[in-house]
C-alpha cells in the first residue's frame, strides 16, 4: 500500500499554507483513523472543523532525532459521500525564525511540511488508505504570519485561494507515536481592568501572568484593525514595560471582516499579564471582546495546598502558574522573551516540586528522551534540550546534572523503574564525562559553568554568584554519583565501583575546598563578595545537603550557615543552585525555625518580596523590580521563571512532612514541622492509590494533626515531640498540647 509522503508548499507565498484533499466515500465506513505529523506545527481539519485535540501538534522534540505522530479517531466525519481533509501548517519550533538564536537558517527545516495517513475501514471488511502526496492541493489562508516569538497576523477578509499542488520533500527523522502530554488551552482568564497609562497607552490587565493567547471576539467594520503587544509588568510610573522581551516582538495584528470575528493565534503564543492596544477601531475599548486562554501541557493536578498565611498561599499560586506557563511540552525557563528553551538547570531544580503539583510522569519521560539523544558521545551535554538550532550553550554542572536528577526524581515520585532503566546509561556517561574532564578525576574544577546563577552574594548586576565554581561543580558531581549508586541499587546492579568513586570525591572535596571542616575563604555577604569564595550560604547548604562533610562537623556548619544568614540581615544570598537546598539543609540539621524565618522574610532576596510586589508568577531575579521600583535590567529579567518555586518541595516535604519511603508513595513518612506563623497547613495529594490528606493546625493550646491515608498505603507518622505511629489507610487525628 502507498506510503504517506512528506509534503510542503511549492513556494513560500507569504502566509500559513493549507493542504487539502477531497475524499469521495463510496461505501459505509466502520472506522476512520487519521495519523499525522509535521515538521513545523499542524492543525488538522475535516470539512473545516478542527479535529486536533491539542495545540502546536506534533509537539516539540529534537526533530533531528525524532518527531511524534498523533492518531485521531475521525469516524464521525465519514458518514456521508465525501469529506475534505485539510492541514494548516505553521513554522512551529522546527522552522522557527527564532529558537534561541535568530538566524536565516531555520533550526531543522526551512519550510514546514506534513505527513499523514487516513485509513478508512469499511463495513464490508475492506480498507483504503489516503496518504499525503503530490495530489494534495495547496491553498493560502487567513493567517498571514505566525511565529512562536514574533506573534501572528490574521486578515479575516481573505478568501483562501488555490496555489497549485504540494511537492514532496525529504525529511530525515524517526517518527514515533505520541509519548508526551498534549498542549491544551483550557483555562479562560477574563480582563480585570482597563488602564490608560500616564503615557496615554491603552492597556488591558488580565490580573494573572501566564502563557497563552488573547482571544478577541468582535464585530466591527470591514478592514478595521486591532493590534497589540504583551507585557508582564507596568513600570514604577504605571507605564507599559516590555523591554525584557528582548527580540521577541509578539505582535498580534488582526484585520476585521465586517461580520462576527473571533481571533486567536494558531501557531504563536505569548507570556503576559497585560496587553497594550496599539490599534483598536473604537475610542472606547469594550473589555467584553477580550479574554485570555492559558496554555500548558495537559497535566493532571495532583496537589492542593492551603495554609493560614495568605502570602504563602499567593506564593503557592505563583508557583503553580509558573509551572503551567513553562510546561509547554518541554520544561522551559520562561514563556515570554526570546528564549523559552528547555534549560536543564531550571528543569532539574524544579523537578521535585513539579512532580508534587502535577502528574508529570509522561511529560518527563518524553523530555528525558530528548536529553538522552542530546548527550554527546563523551557523555557531556549542553545547557538546553531539545537542542535548539545553532544555539550553543555551556556544558555546566547543575545543568548537565539534569541527566541524573530528573530520572531519579521521576522514579521517586511515581515508582516506575523504567525511567531509571532507560536513563542509567546516560547517567553513568555523564559521571564518566566529569571524571575524565580536567586533571583530577575526583574534582571538577575546569570548564565554564553557570555557577550559582543569579545569587545575590556577588556584586549587584552580576549573573554568577560568589560561590567557588569548582566547589559547586564537585558537589554536584558527588550528588550525581550518589544518584547513579541509588539507581543501580534500585535496578539490582552492583554499585561498589561508584561507592569507591563517591568516597574519593568526598575526600578530594574536603581537601580542596575546606579547612578543619569549614569552607575556605571569606564569608560572602549580600552584594559584597567581589571574588569567588567557598564560604557562602550556597556552599554550606550543598555541603550539608549532599553529605559533603563529616558528621562531627554538621553542627558547626549549620551554625555557620545560620550565622551567615544573620549577617545577611536574616536573608538568603543563594541563587539557582543553592536556593532549592537551603531550607532542607537547615531543617535536616535542627534549624527549621531559621528555615521558616527565610520563608517568611519579606525583604529581598526572599520569596515573599515578589508576592508583596504583586507578583502572580515566580520571578527570575529575587529583585527583578526592587523596592524603589528599579527594574533589574532589560537584558535578562523574566517575571515568569519557575526555578525559585522549588521551595514548595520543602513546604510539602518538611513543613507538611510528606516524603516517600518507597518510591511512588506506597509507603510514606509523615514528619511534620509545624510553625505557628503558618497557622495551619492543609495538603491534599493525589497518589496512585488515592488522595492523601495531611494537615496540621494550631489551636490556642495545641497542635491538631489530621491525616487521611489512602487504603493500601502505609504511613509512619513522627511528630515533633518524638511520638511515632505506624498507620494504614484511613483517618487519623492526633492532638498534641503545646
Ligand atoms: C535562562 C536561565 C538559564 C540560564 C543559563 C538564562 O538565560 O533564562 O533560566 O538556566 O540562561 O544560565
Amino acid at each position: 500500500m502507498e506510503q504517506a509522503k512528506w509534503i510542503a508548499a511549492p513556494e513560500n507565498f507569504g502566509c500559513c499554507p493549507s493542504f487539502r484533499k477531497q475524499i469521495g466515500i463510496g461505501k459505509k465506513v466502520k472506522k476512520a483513523t487519521l495519523r499525522a505529523t509535521a515538521m513545523g506545527c499542524y492543525r488538522a481539519m475535516i470539512d473545516g472543523k478542527s479535529i486536533t485535540d491539542g495545540v502546536f501538534m506534533p509537539g516539540w522534540t529534537n526533530y533531528k532525532h525524532f518527531v511524534q505522530e498523533q492518531t485521531y479517531d475521525v469516524t464521525a466525519f465519514f458518514d456521508k459521500d465525501s469529506a475534505q481533509l485539510e492541514f494548516l501548517l505553521g513554522d512551529g519550533w522546527a522552522c522557527a525564525e527564532m529558537l534561541g538564536w535568530r538566524s536565516k537558517d531555520r533550526p531543522y527545516a526551512q519550510m514546514p511540511s506534513v505527513r499523514a495517513t487516513l485509513t478508512l475501514a469499511y463495513a464490508d471488511g475492506t480498507k483504503e488508505k489516503i496518504v499525503t502526496d503530490e495530489s494534495w492541493e495547496v491553498w493560502t489562508s487567513k493567517i498571514l504570519y505566525s511565529e512562536l516569538y514574533f506573534g501572528e497576523t490574521q486578515d479575516a477578509r481573505i478568501v483562501p485561494e488555490k496555489k497549485g499542488n504540494a511537492r514532496t520533500v525529504s525529511v530525515k527523522t524517526k517518527v514515533i507515536g505520541q509519548i508526551g502530554e498534549k498542549v491544551v488551552a483550557d483555562e479562560t482568564v477574563y480582563p480585570r481592568a482597563f488602564i490608560v497609562t500616564p503615557k496615554g497607552e491603552r492597556v488591558i490587565d488580565f490580573g494573572q501572568n501566564m502563557a497563552g493567547w488573547v482571544r478577541v471576539r468582535i464585530h466591527g467594520k470591514r478592514g478595521q484593525k486591532i493590534s497589540f503587544v504583551p507585557a508582564e509588568i507596568l513600570d514604577k510610573d504605571g507605564n507599559f514595560y516590555n523591554e525584557n522581551y528582548r527580540q521577541a516582538t509578539n505582535l498580534c495584528t488582526y484585520t476585521l471582516s465586517g461580520g462576527e470575528d473571533e481571533f486567536l493565534p494558531v501557531f504563536s503564543f505569548q507570556g503576559f499579564r497585560y496587553i497594550r492596544l496599539d490599534e483598536y477601531p473604537e475610542e472606547t475599548v469594550d473589555l467584553g471582546c477580550f479574554s485570555a486562554l492559558a496554555l500548558h501541557s495537559d497535566l493532571k493536578r495532583t496537589c492542593r495546598f492551603v495554609s493560614g498565611n495568605e502570602k504563602i498561599n499567593q506564593l503557592y499560586s505563583n508557583i503553580v502558574w509558573g509551572q503551567l506557563s513553562n510546561y509547554i511540552d518541554v520544561p522551559t525557563d520562561c514563556p515570554q522573551r526570546d528564549e523559552r528553551l528547555g534549560w536543564l538547570g531550571d528543569a532539574q531544580v524544579f523537578c521535585r516540586t513539579a512532580a508534587i503539583n502535577f502528574d508529570v510522569d509522561r511529560f518527563f519521560h518524553k523530555w528525558m528522551k530528548d536529553l538522552v539523544h542530546d548527550q554527546n558521545e563523551d557523555g557531556s551535554i549542553e545547557g538546553v534540550s531539545p537542542k535548539a538550532g545553532e544555539l550553543s550553550t555551556r556544558v555546566s554542572s547543575g545543568w548537565g546534572d539534569a541527566l541524573t536528577i530528573c530520572p531519579w526524581e521521576i522514579y521517586r515520585a511515581y515508582g516506575d523503574k523504567a525511567i531509571l532503566a532507560e536513563c542509567l546509561d546516560s547517567m553513568e556517561k555523564w559521571v564518566a564525562y566529569i571524571k575524565n574532564t580536567g586533571d583530577d578525576p575526583y574534582l571538577w574544577n575546569t570548564g565554564g559553568h553557570y555557577g550559582d546563577w543569579l545569587a545575590t552574594d556577588a556584586p549587584y548586576g552580576t549573573y554568577v554568584g560568589a560561590t567557588d565554581i569548582g566547589l559547586i561543580s564537585t558537589a554536584f558531581y558527588a550528588y550525581s554519583v550518589d544518584l547513579v549508586i541509588a539507581a543501580r541499587e534500585v535496578l539490582g546492579k552492583d554499585a561498589s565501583e561508584y561507592k569507591v568513586l563517591r568516597k574519593k570525591i568526598g575526600e578530594a572535596f574536603a581537601k580542596e575546598y575546606t579547612e578543619n571542616g569549614f569552607p575556605k575563604g571569606e564569608p560572602a555577604l549580600i552584594g559584597k563578595a567581589d571574588k569567588p569564595t567557598c564560604y557562602t550560604q550556597t556552599a554550606l547548604a550543598l555541603m550539608l545537603h549532599f553529605g559533603l562533610c563529616e558528621e562531627k562537623d554538621r553542627q558547626k556548619l549549620t551554625d555557620a550557615l545560620v550565622s551567615l544568614i544573620e549577617q545577611c540581615g536574616g536573608r538568603m544570598s543563594t541563587g539557582f543552585l543553592g536556593t532549592p537546598y537551603i531550607l532542607h539543609a537547615l531543617s535536616a540539621n535542627g534549624r527549621s525555625d531559621v528555615a521558616y524565618d527565610l520563608l517568611f522574610q519579606e525583604k529581598a532576596p526572599s520569596w515573599l518580596f515578589s508576592v508583596n510586589m504583586g507578583a502572580t508568577t515566580m520571578w527570575e531575579h529575587w529583585d527583578g523590580i526592587d523596592e524603589n521600583g528599579r527594574i533589574w535590567s532589560k537584558d535578562m529579567n523574566s517575571f515568569n521563571h519557575y526555578a525559585y518555586g522549588a521551595v514548595f518541595d520543602w513546604i510539602f516535604g518538611v513543613s507538611a512532612g510528606i516524603t516517600p519511603i518507597e518510591a511512588g508513595y506506597k509507603k510514606i513518612s509523615i514528619c511534620p514541622h509545624p510553625d505557628r506563623r503558618l497557622g495551619f497547613s492543609d495538603i491534599a495529594f493525589e497518589t496512585k492509590y488515592g488522595t492523601l490528606r495531611a494537615a496540621w493546625r494550631y489551636t490556642q493550646d495545641s497542635v491538631r494533626y489530621e491525616y487521611e491515608i489512602p487504603s493500601g498505603v502505609e504511613a509512619e507518622i513522627s511528630l515533633p515531640n518524638g511520638s511515632h505511629y505506624a498507620v494504614c489507610g484511613g483517618k487519623h487525628v492526633i492532638c498534641r498540647p503545646l
